[in-house]
């Protein structure tokens, strides 16, 4: 067997180039294939950034769906993150850096409380979260000295304060995006483009699991998982590249359902059931 596999490993079936080139001509088919899937593909809604992109017979649309509001929630709950992020790893005294750039940083939480223009119930909440940070920075800058469990005290009480903020968030993002979406899904796209409705959502890593605009499209669609409407492409910013993500998704499951009969099949890494039986034998022997 391992003298079959040394044999494998080292073997030439001709020339390495020419059958790149070769298979060049599938590559080009494939790209091919996927630009005219993708053209037979709408509607198409791409959550984008702060919008949201829907492309409809032909032509294409732009809604901001994510609220100026929500990104000024955002920067002001940074500030206790920003306090942690320069304090955890500092323990101990503070350097005469340190020193400089927390008290300048004091002073620019200061500006920004001064001129903050929330609505009135919301901004209460704000100055809560603010002064909180400034009551602990002016205590280290004092001291000189970062305590960890002060620290530690200092991040349970910003978290209070800011999980309002992100309640609050979460709920004007979702008005906006179920306000601009609507309309769109239930009266201007007919019930055969409601079934071919593809949602593409561009989005980082970190956050794909209960994206927030793919929970509501899960909700509005009645699905529970990526694949059949939702696509989530990862990690891009580029909207021309997470189209192709979603042309190779359906290109795959076409493909899929004709050579295997089960339209998944290779939305997950071709070599894997193979893989799987032949790991075990590698590891136990
Ligand atoms: C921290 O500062 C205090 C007071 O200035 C000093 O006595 C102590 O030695 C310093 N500790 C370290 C580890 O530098
Ligand atoms: C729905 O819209 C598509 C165009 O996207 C059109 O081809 C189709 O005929 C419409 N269907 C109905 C039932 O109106």
């Amino acid at each position: 067997m391992l003298i079959l596999v040394i044999l494998l490993i080292s073997w030439k079936s001709l020339d390495a180039d020419l059958l790149n080139d070769f298979n060049q001509e599938f590559r080009v088919t494939y790209d091919r294939a996927r630009t005219q899937i993708l053209s037979m593909t709408g509607p198409i809604i791409i959550c984008h950034g702060d919008n949201a992109v829907i492309i409809h017979r032909g032509q294409r649309f732009e809604e901001q769906v994510i609220p100026q509001l929500y990104h000024d929630l955002k920067s002001i709950s940074h500030i206790p993150l920003k306090i942690f992020l320069t304090l955890t790893l500092v323990r101990g005294n503070l350097s005469a850096d340190q020193f400089i750039e927390l008290k300048d940083y004091l002073h620019s939480i200061r500006v920004i409380r001064n001129s903050l223009h929330f609505p009135a119930d919301v901004q209460q909440k704000q100055y809560d979260l603010i002064d909180l940070s400034i009551g602990y920075l002016r205590m280290v800058l004092r001291t000189k000295f970062v305590d960890e469990a002060q620290l530690g005290r200092f991040c349970q009480d910003a978290q209070r304060h800011f999980s309002v903020n992100i309640d609050l968030a979460a709920r004007i993002q979702l008005d906006l995006l179920h306000s601009k979406i609507k309309p769109w899904y239930q009266t201007r796209f007919n019930e055969t483009e409601r079934q071919s409705l593809k949602v593409l959502i561009m989005g980082q890593k970190t956050v794909r699991r209960n994206h927030l605009e793919k929970v509501y499209f899960y909700g509005l669609l009645g699905e529970r998982h990526e694949g059949k409407h939702i696509i989530y492409a990862e990690g891009t910013d580029d909207e021309h590249e997470a189209l192709q993500v979603l042309g190779t998704w359906l290109l795959d499951k076409r493909a899929s359902t004709n050579f295997f009969g089960d339209h998944r099949r290779l939305h997950r890494d071709l070599l894997s059931d193979a893989a799987n039986t032949y790991i075990t034998q590698l590891l136990n022997s």
